[in-house]
């Protein structure tokens, strides 16, 4: 057919084969995705993975990347969300309704924690704190629907019961979402705790972090291996238009390949560091899970296999010293940069004040502000001298 020059600027007149095999797998971007005829459009299940009927449905770039991240933590169905937050965001608004009770533990991720608080505001559901290192601390009633795990936990990176808090929430038929961001699936396997069957019913995994390892991109999943409860999910993340660039899902997939090498490389440097940090006397206290002194360190010596231990170290400073010294601190580190997130390259610092962010009372936890140090790719003495010539600002 003889084309104007309008129209063969849009219909070009060969398309490259789909068949090559290259070490990365083809992107697909879509919006709309062409279907073959009218059979095939009536003949569309876009509830079944795999199956191509509109852009926020997937495509192969998204199920591909997905598969690849269920396999890593375990689990069997996938779904992506534009960041680990809207991922948490989607599981809290399928799962909860009104009157619903649902637990978090008191270190749960800040911004979970105000997803919650703003249901419990508009549809009356009751958000309850308990404290991960005490199974009995969580006492559900007959009204709870939901438990959220963290491990370690946010900023204070207490490694919890995950064994005990399982088995409960098991007994007492309540779905647990662990927020596997830190372990991303390399540390332990949430959905097999050993010989027990014990298992998550759902993870929520920041891929920004790990996955992505460039601090650039955002992105979020959601696993599980019920097919029941993904498709719960999957409706409500289809009803919600929840999707993800094309392009951002390759750049994840590419790191992929790199994640363990990343993960193993800044577990290690942070433990070089978590040696050095202890021994200043600026610091009251140090949180780093694989430190015999740090909480809930038991239950992770148990479950972490190969002693992963991320690459997040927290420290407390003597109580003597004001908010502006420790912010003195934080601008004077020249490669550590302040700033939200972990994972990727650059090492980044936090400053943070435990009275405002914990609910219940931790005697475990010294008086003081908390920094948060993220550690990168950099070589780990650097990141020592950096910290050591910071530390001067407070003589
Ligand atoms: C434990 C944890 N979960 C979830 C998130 C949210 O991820 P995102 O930044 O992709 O929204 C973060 C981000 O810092 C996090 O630390």
């Amino acid at each position: 057919m003889k084309k104007n020059a309008q129209t063969a600027l849009i219909h070009a007149p060969r398309r490259a084969p789909q068949y090559i095999q290259t070490v990365q797998p083809p992107l697909f971007r879509a919006s709309t995705i062409i279907f073959e005829n009218t059979d095939a459009l009536f003949n569309r299940h876009w509830t079944d993975a795999y199956d191509y009927s509109y852009g926020t449905h997937g495509t192969p770039t998204t199920f591909t990347l997905g598969d690849h991240i269920a396999q890593i933590e375990g689990g069997l169905y996938h779904l992506l969300a534009p960041s680990g937050l809207s991922a948490i965001n989607l599981v809290n608004s399928c799962l909860l309704s009104q009157g619903d009770e649902v637990w978090v533990p008191d270190n749960i991720y800040g911004p979970n924690m105000e997803h919650l608080r703003n249901l419990q505001q508009r549809y009356g559901i009751a958000v309850k704190v308990y404290n991960p290192l005490e199974v009995e601390s969580f006492s559900p009633s007959d009204k709870a629907k939901l438990l959220w795990l963290e491990a370690a936990g946010s900023v204070t990176l207490e490694f919890p019961d995950l064994v005990g808090l399982l088995k409960k929430a098991q007994a007492h038929n309540i779905l647990t979402a662990l927020d596997n961001t830190w372990g991303a699936g390399l540390a332990f396997n949430a959905f097999d705790f050993g010989n027990e069957h014990l298992s998550v019913d759902m993870t929520v995994h920041a891929l920004t972090k790990y996955p992505s390892g460039g601090g650039d991109i955002l992105m979020g999943s959601v696993v599980t291996r019920d097919q029941h409860l993904h498709h719960q999910l999957f409706r409500m993340h289809a009803i919600q238009g929840i999707c993800v660039s094309g392009d951002d899902v390759a750049q994840v997939q590419r790191s992929l390949a790199s994640m363990q090498l990343r993960y193993e490389h800044q577990a290690k440097s942070t433990i070089e560091l978590l040696n050095w940090l202890k021994l200043q006397p600026q610091f009251a206290q140090v949180l780093h899970p694989a430190d015999a002194t740090s909480a809930g360190h038991a239950y992770w010596k148990e479950i972490c296999r190969d002693g992963h231990s991320a690459g997040l170290v927290s420290v407390i400073f003597d109580n003597n010293y004001k908010l502006q010294d420790i912010r003195n601190f934080c601008d004077s580190l020249k490669l550590f940069k302040l700033g939200f997130s972990w994972g990727g390259p650059v090492s980044l610092v936090m400053l943070y004040n435990l009275k405002e962010m914990r609910v219940l009372e931790h005697s475990h936890l010294k008086e003081g502000f908390l920094v948060r140090f993220c550690i990168g790719l950099e070589h780990p003495e650097d990141l020592i001298q950096d910290i050591q010539q910071a530390l001067k600002v407070l003589a």
